[in-house]
């Protein structure tokens, strides 16, 4: 972590159902932030332990030294940022957890979102774009005004596919259809993918029929947000050194949240 404090809201603007993009200016944090990484943000003025909340960051401005995060609000803490406006103080601290790496010799990637999940693809596809890596994104969500980023993810002259539960964007039905139809046609060789956790378990499975490897972003529920309370542990694949046991618990916010799509284990 590069930055725990008090900084700036910039910008704080609805963009979508229940989705708002805010900007703060953190030149602190950007120097050091990679994509897939979070920010724990307190969510309100006042010392509440309970109102930090994990963001990721979707925009990472090296230049402007400012940090974007597009968020939806489902609940008090969320509704508590919706509610901030420019030129108010905001406490943060970042950046956090272990974001996406980039493999050597992939050529052509998938990269997957589900509703929300889209949030931190954005400066991934521009890291994957600055290395000239072939991608293709696919977007999945309820309907159309659920579809948040297809314009800005397209105008950078990225290949955008859509899939809504109820057809009135793109493919209807699952965005985990679309990818096995993707793999079937174009053969890509990794995907990246952030979204809820039912999309990420059936999307782990269309990979492993193909035998494609690639990394997942989780959005598990934290506390602290720094490794100390437990709160966020997923369930994995052993990899320590007691061989005596199938699975480990491991923490999303230091460990993850973007793991190896082969290490999670999503149980039923
Ligand atoms: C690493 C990470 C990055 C995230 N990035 C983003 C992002 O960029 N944009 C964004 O909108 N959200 C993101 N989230 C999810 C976000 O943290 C939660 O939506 C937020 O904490 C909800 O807080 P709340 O007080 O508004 O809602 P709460 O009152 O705490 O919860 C409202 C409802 O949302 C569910 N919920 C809360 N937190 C989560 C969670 N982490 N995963 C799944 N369901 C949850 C609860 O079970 C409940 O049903 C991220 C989560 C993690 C772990
Ligand atoms: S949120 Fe506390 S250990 Fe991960």
């Amino acid at each position: 972590m590069s930055f725990c404090g008090i900084t700036e809201v910039i910008l704080n603007q609805k963009v979508g159902p229940e989705h708002f993009l805010m900007r703060v200016l953190a030149p602190e944090l950007t120097k050091k932030a990679k994509p897939g990484q979070f920010v724990h943000v307190r969510c309100n003025g006042v010392q509440d332990p309970l109102l930090r909340r994990p963001i990721s960051l979707h925009g990472i401005d090296y230049e402007h030294g400012t940090v974007s995060l597009l968020y939806q609000v489902v609940g008090r803490g969320t509704q508590l940022l919706s509610e901030m406006r420019v030129g108010e103080e905001i406490d943060i601290m970042g950046p956090l957890g272990k974001g996406f790496s980039i493999p050597d010799r992939v050529e052509q990637v998938l990269v997957i979102g589900g509703g929300i999940g889209v949030a931190p693809l954005f400066p991934l596809v521009q890291a994957l774009k600055r290395y000239n890596i072939n991608q293709t994104i696919l977007l999945g969500a309820r309907s159309v005004e659920y579809l948040i980023g297809t314009d800005q993810l397209a105008s950078l002259g990225l290949k955008v596919e859509t899939a809504t539960d109820d057809g009135s964007h793109g493919y209807k039905g699952f965005v985990t259809d679309l990818m096995e139809k993707h793999i079937k046609l174009a053969k890509p060789d990794y995907f990246f993918a952030c979204g809820p956790n039912p999309m990420l378990k059936q999307l782990v499975k269309v990979a492993d029929k193909f035998g494609m490897a690639g990394q997942i972003s989780l959005e598990e529920r934290m506390g602290c947000g720094v490794g100390a309370c437990l709160a966020c542990v997923c369930k994995t694949v052993a990899g320590g050194k007691d061989k005596t046991v199938d699975f480990e618990y491991r923490k999303v916010c230091t460990e993850g949240p973007v793991f190896k799509a082969n290490e999670v284990i999503f149980d039923d």
